[in-house]
């Protein structure tokens, strides 16, 4: 330490000069330093368990007035702004307290059509007997995120209904992150969906966490008697074969500057498990992977494997898995570019 210190201190003359009038001063200065350091431990050991219990629902309401009190942040209200403009803003309650924010998209083919009309309509169009599809999209960020729209201009193009949400504590929904939390959304949206869709295919997509959403989904469905018309994984990570080192929504505990120190065990307790592989084996619905050759945050390997267990559970004509060349550089959010994209999905 001291070492360091000389050497840094070499590095301006005017320290240098500091130094060697005070360097003798310096060790009697240690214990105050010490002294502080104990207070704030002893402050911290009162303060943590007394606001163990307030400290979730604070952070809420801090996060949530901090969002809507910021001009600056996307308006997620107003889909237009995001190019997307046959698309209409809604929200769902998917529980008490729970309020989601949903796009809603209709075929590409309806956009001129669809200026200036209301959520009515919208919903109406949901049986026109064209495809829906729900996209349930990773972590962090919102619906409004450049490759979640990407989506959402691909699938409508392709002439079909897309229904994007923002799961719990994602872009304007309430409530904190949780895994059965967003599980329930995702259940709640398809239901909402499925009673307004007639007779219409209805496809849940999900992307990287929301892989493990969609399985999650699928399995809790099935409980219910409902098998899912279609499943596509994209980027699906599985946390069997891949060691996930630190909770997925810390992102969201992080917005308040120090809490991640201080609160570390908070996040720690709600360790999300997404059981892919267990949910694999269960499913019953078509499924397509969609996997880049060169994702770097889930390999190639873990999707051939991953593919294999849900090969295997049905059969190798409900269960596809289309790979995208590494040298495209799609990586783990792009290949909703893929040209080729348009002719798996039909
Ligand atoms: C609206 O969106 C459609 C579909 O993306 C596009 O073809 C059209 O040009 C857009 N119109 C305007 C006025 O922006």
């Amino acid at each position: 330490m001291k070492r360091r210190n000389v050497k840094r201190d070499d590095s301006s003359p005017d320290r240098m000069d500091r130094k060697a009038a005070g360097g003798r001063r310096k060790e009697g200065t240690q214990s105050p330093w010490w002294i502080k350091r104990g207070l704030l431990a002893v402050a911290v050991c009162i303060l943590v368990p007394v606001t163990y219990k307030i400290i979730p629902t604070l952070i809420q309401d801090i996060i949530h007035t901090y969002r809507l009190s910021v001009p600056f942040f996307e308006d997620l209200s107003r889909p237009a702004d995001f190019s997307l403009n046959h698309t209409i803003n809604m929200y769902l309650t998917s529980e008490e307290g729970i309020s989601l924010g949903v796009w809603l998209t209709v075929p590409e083919s309806r956009w001129k059509e669809a200026q200036g009309k209301d959520l009515l309509w919208y919903q109406n169009t949901l049986h026109d007997g064209n495809p829906v599809f729900i996209y349930l999209h990773g972590n962090t960020g919102s619906r409004a995120a450049p490759h979640r729209v990407g989506v959402a201009k691909l699938l409508s193009a392709l002439g079909f209904h897309v229904v994007v949400p923002d799961y719990r504590g994602f872009g304007d929904s309430t409530g904190e992150p949780t895994e059965s939390g967003l599980t329930t959304d995702a259940v709640h949206v398809y239901n909402w969906v499925k009673a307004r869709s007639g007779d219409s295919l209805v496809v849940i997509w999900g992307h990287s966490l929301g892989t493990g959403v969609s399985t999650n989904t699928a399995v809790k469905l099935l409980e219910e008697g409902v098998v899912l018309d279609g499943v596509i994984l994209e980027g699906a990570f599985n946390a069997d074969k891949q060691y996930i080192p630190y909770n997925i929504f810390i992102w969201y505990y992080w917005k308040i500057p120090g809490i991640k120190h201080l609160f570390s065990f908070l996040w720690e307790r709600k360790m999300p498990v997404f059981p892919t592989e267990h949910n694999l084996k269960k499913m019953k619905s078509p499924i397509l992977f969609l996997h880049s050759e060169d994702d770097h945050l889930v390999p190639i390997e873990i999707a051939r494997q991953t593919y294999e267990v849900a090969a295997k559970a049905q059969s190798k004509d409900r269960v596809k898995l289309v790979t995208f060349d590494g040298s495209l550089g799609y990586l783990h959010n792009g290949l909703y570019r893929d040209p080729k994209l348009p002719g798996v999905l039909k």
